[in-house]
């Protein structure tokens, strides 16, 4: 199948593309390399078309028929949208650039979402719930899946949202201090640096592996479902003092945490999946525990 893959040089793109290609689909990455990485697509070098381009440029490039698009080159990180509020819009015009790619190419998307969604709702996460506004990253992420939807019933394009949580894996470096907790822990402790904490640490995540995400993008790729939103988490929580933990105990040091003041406003303090559309849609079942996941990081380098 002819697939594209937007922000296919970045963490969870990469991955997804290297197992796309491991199934035999023929993939361009469009990315533009702004947290993504050549070094991340080493493994598939010669085997994929890659342009260097943002999605904003989707309608002047000569795109070959896709059949197939996995919408991932959004600009990642919540901070970055506070720096400059006007990613926002940028971010949701190249949102309607891709599905307007779908539309003329009948093509089907996943995108990505967020858990962020949720903001102070009470976990565990259910996709019917909806928290008030609070962050220009998540505001941008309720009008693409309210345009999503849109997109559906004015001209039929299928597509699923996946609310991811959060997410760790190999590569990650490119994104640097916008990194997951576990691997930015993973860099300090290796260089016997103690893990930076903001608060106190009880703050819990769903933290989810990579290979978990890249299982649940496929399965709902394939799947026949119209327009959804859906979960991709453990349905399992941890907190920061813990994640920690684990990775000063498989690195066999024990660096205690530097707890610093949080200076984040409208911090979450706790996500959570509820999986229960996910396994009823998709039949996705996570299998990287954390404790795994870890292991596999620390072992991996
Ligand atoms: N990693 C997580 O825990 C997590 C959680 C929830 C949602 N998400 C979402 O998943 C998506 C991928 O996140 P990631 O963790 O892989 O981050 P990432 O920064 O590694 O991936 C984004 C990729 O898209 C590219 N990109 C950014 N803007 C682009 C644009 N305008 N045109 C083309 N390419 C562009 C970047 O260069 C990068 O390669 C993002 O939309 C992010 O918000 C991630």
């Amino acid at each position: 199948m002819k697939v594209l893959v937007t922000g296919g040089a970045g963490f969870i793109g990469s991955n997804l593309v290297e197992e796309l290609i491991r199934r035999g689909e023929d993939v361009t990455v469009l990315d533009n390399f702004s947290t993504g990485s050549t070094e991340n697509l080493e493994s598939v070098r010669g085997e994929v078309k890659v342009l260097r381009a943002t999605c904003s440029m989707i309608p002047k490039l000569k795109l070959s028929k896709t059949e197939l698009v996995f919408h991932i080159g959004i600009p990642s990180s919540s901070p970055m949208y506070r720096e400059n509020p006007l990613l926002v819009g940028e971010s949701i015009n190249e949102f309607i650039k891709v599905f307007g790619l779908a539309k003329k190419n009948k093509a089907k998307i996943i995108y990505a979402s967020t858990s962020s969604m949720y903001g102070r709702c009470k976990p565990p996460h259910r996709e019917d719930m909806v928290s008030e506004p609070f962050d220009y990253y998540t505001e941008a992420r309720v009008a693409m899946e309210r345009l999503a939807r849109v997109y559906h019933e004015l001209y039929g394009v299928n597509s699923v949202g996946m609310r991811f949580f959060s997410v760790y894996g190999p590569h990650e470096k490119a994104k640097g201090k916008y990194a997951n907790v576990v691997s930015q822990f993973i860099w300090n402790i290796r260089e016997d640096k103690p893990p930076v904490i903001y608060g106190d640490g009880t703050q819990t995540r769903d933290f989810v592996h990579v290979s978990d995400v890249v299982s649940a993008c496929l399965k709902a790729a394939w799947a026949d479902l119209g327009c959804e939103v859906i979960n991709v988490g453990t349905g399992k929580s941890t907190t920061f003092n813990r994640a920690a933990e684990l990775v000063s105990r498989f690195f066999g040091k024990s660096i205690k945490p530097e707890y610093r003041p949080n200076p984040i406003k409208n911090y979450v303090y706790h996500t959570l999946a509820d999986l229960t559309k996910a396994r009823k849609l998709i039949g996705y079942e996570p299998e990287v525990t954390l404790e795994e996941g870890v292991r596999r990081l620390v072992k991996e380098g």
